[in-house]
C-alpha cells in the first residue's frame, strides 16, 4: 500500500480545475440499467469508486467501457439481477443498483452495504420506498431480494431521522421511472446530485419534476431509451481545493466550480472573513486575511455538508479561537479528530460536537487515513503544518479525488508517494 507525503508550508499558487462529481456519476451509472440502449456519460472521473460500479455494472451483464478521455459508455441488457457481496462491500454507493433493477427487471437481489468507519449506514428507507411501490421484500443471508408483478406509483415520505436521504431519493426514484402511475417523493435529497440524476434520466424519457425541491413528482413511463449526459462538477471537491488555498494562504483559481452548488460553504467562509471570488463557472481564492473561527453544523443541502466537515476542521484547527462542529448526519464522522491532535490540534470531542480551539501550527506527523473525507482533512492539515507528514492508506483518498496529487503539486505543494 502507498502513503502520501506532504512537507507543509508551501503557498498554493495557481489554476486548478475540478473533476466530475462521484456522487453524480454513481447512480447515473446505475441508471444506465434502465435501457438496453447506449449510453454516454462524459466528465466521468477516473477513481476507485467509478471503476467499482463499472465492474458491477459489467457483473450485472452490461457492456460497460471507460475510456480514461472521460466517457462511460453502458449499453446492453442487464443480464443478471444479483449485485453480489464481494462487489457491494467494496462501496457500499453500490447499492444504488437495487432501485434500477427492480425498476427495469422487476427483481434484485443486492447485497446490504454493511457499515462503514462514519456511521451504521442504515437502508430503511430505501426498503421502505420500494415496498410503497409494490415490491415483495425480504433479507435473505445478507442480502435485499426485491421482486415484483408490477411496481406502481405511490405517495412516499422518504424523511428519515437524520432528514432526507440521497441515495434513497436516487434508489426510489430509479424505481418508479418504469412503474404505473405517479409517485411522489416527499421529503426528498435536494442535493445537486440528485437533480443530476434526475436530469439525465428526463433525457432517457422519464417524466420527473420537482427534482432539487422537498418534493419530487414522477409520471411513470413504458420505457426509456440511451442518452447522453455530461457529469456536473464536484462540489466536494471544489471545496476541498478552496480550502487548500485558504489554509496556506494561497491564491488560486478553482475552475469548473458552480458557487451555486457551495451556498453554505461559501457563506460560512465569508463569516471567516475569507477572500473568495464568484465567477462564472470558477472561483478565485485568496488565502492571504486572517480567518475568524466559526461553528458549523452539517445538515442535508442545502445545508453544510458533511462530507466537508472534516476539512472545515482541519482549517479551524489553525484558526484562531474557538469553533464548534456538529456533525448532525453522522454523529460518529470524527475519526479525523485523533489524527489531527496527533498534528498538534487542540480538538475535543463532546458526543455529536467536536470543539477546536486553533493553534499557531500543525505538526507534521505519521498519520491514518480512515474514509475518503478525513483523508483530505488529513492532506489540508498535511499541506498547512510544519514538516513532514506521512497518511498512510491513501486508498481511502483515491476513492473520491481524481489526480489529487498531480493538482497539488501543479498548484506548488511538495507531495509524493512513498511504499508503505
Ligand atoms: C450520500 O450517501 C453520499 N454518498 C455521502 O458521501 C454523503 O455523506 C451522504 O449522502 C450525505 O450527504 C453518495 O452519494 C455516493 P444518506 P448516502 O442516505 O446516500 C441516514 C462521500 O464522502 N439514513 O443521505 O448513503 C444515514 O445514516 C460520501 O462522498 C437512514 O437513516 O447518505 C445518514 O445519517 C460519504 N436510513 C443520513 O440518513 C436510510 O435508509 C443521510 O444519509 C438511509 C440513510
Amino acid at each position: 500500500m502507498d502513503k502520501l507525503v506532504i512537507e507543509g508550508g508551501a503557498k498554493l499558487k495557481g489554476e486548478v480545475t475540478v473533476s466530475g462529481a462521484k456522487n453524480a456519476v454513481l447512480p447515473i451509472l446505475a441508471a444506465t440499467l434502465l435501457t438496453d440502449e447506449p449510453c454516454v456519460i462524459k466528465g466521468v472521473p477516473n477513481l476507485r469508486d467509478t471503476n467499482s460500479m463499472l465492474k458491477i455494472l459489467r457483473s450485472l451483464g452490461k457492456v460497460a467501457e471507460f475510456d480514461k478521455g472521460k466517457v462511460g459508455v453502458c449499453a446492453g441488457k442487464a443480464s443478471s439481477y444479483i449485485a453480489s457481496y464481494k462487489l457491494v462491500s467494496t462501496m457500499r454507493a453500490s447499492f444504488c443498483v437495487l432501485g434500477p433493477l427492480l425498476g427495469k427487471l422487476k427483481k434484485a437481489k443486492v447485497s446490504l452495504p454493511g457499515g462503514c468507519v462514519i456511521g451504521v449506514r442504515p437502508v430503511d428507507l430505501h426498503l421502505k420506498g420500494i415496498k410503497a411501490l409494490g415490491a415483495d421484500v425480504s433479507i435473505e443471508s445478507g442480502y435485499v431480494v426485491a421482486k415484483a408483478n408490477k411496481l406502481h406509483g405511490a405517495y412516499i415520505y422518504l424523511g428519515g431521522v437524520y432528514g432526507s436521504s440521497v441515495l434513497a431519493t436516487d434508489n426510489v426514484m430509479m424505481a418508479a421511472v418504469l412503474a404505473h402511475g405517479k409517485t411522489v417523493i416527499e421529503s426528498a435529497a435536494c442535493e445537486p446530485e440528485v437533480v443530476d440524476l434526475a436530469e439525465f434520466l428526463i433525457k432517457m424519457g422519464a417524466k420527473i419534476k420537482g427534482h432539487g425541491t422537498p418534493v419530487i413528482e414522477i409520471e411513470g413511463v413504458k420505457n426509456l431509451h440511451g442518452a447522453v449526459h455530461s457529469i456536473i462538477s464536484d462540489r466536494i471537491e471544489a471545496g476541498t481545493l478552496i480550502l487548500a488555498s485558504l489554509i496556506t494562504a494561497g491564491d488560486v483559481l478553482i475552475k469548473n466550480a458552480q458557487y451555486k452548488h457551495l451556498g453554505a460553504l461559501l457563506d460560512k467562509l465569508d463569516e471567516a472573513g475569507a477572500h473568495i471570488s464568484r465567477l462564472d463557472g470558477a472561483l478565485h481564492v485568496k488565502g492571504n486575511k486572517k480567518l475568524r473561527a466559526i461553528n458549523i453544523t452539517t445538515l442535508p443541502y442545502p445545508g453544510f455538508p458533511t462530507d466537508m466537515q472534516a476539512q472545515m476542521m482541519s482549517l479551524m484547527s489553525v484558526t484562531g479561537g474557538i469553533s464548534v462542529i456538529t456533525e448532525k448526519i453522522y454523529p460518529d464522522r470524527f475519526m479525523h479528530v485523533s489524527e489531527l491532535n496527533r498534528m498538534g490540534a487542540q480538538i475535543q470531542r463532546e458526543g455529536p460536537h467536536a470543539i477546536v480551539e486553533g493553534v499557531k501550527n500543525l505538526s507534521g506527523a505519521p498519520v491514518m487515513a480512515s474514509d475518503l473525507r478525513a483523508s483530505a482533512g488529513l492532506v489540508l492539515a498535511g499541506l498547512s503544518a510544519r514538516g513532514e507528514t506521512s497518511i498512510s492508506r491513501i486508498y481511502h483518498l483515491e476513492r473520491g479525488y481524481e489526480f489529487i496529487e498531480e493538482k497539488l503539486i501543479n498548484l506548488g505543494a511538495k507531495v509524493w508517494r512513498e511504499k508503505e
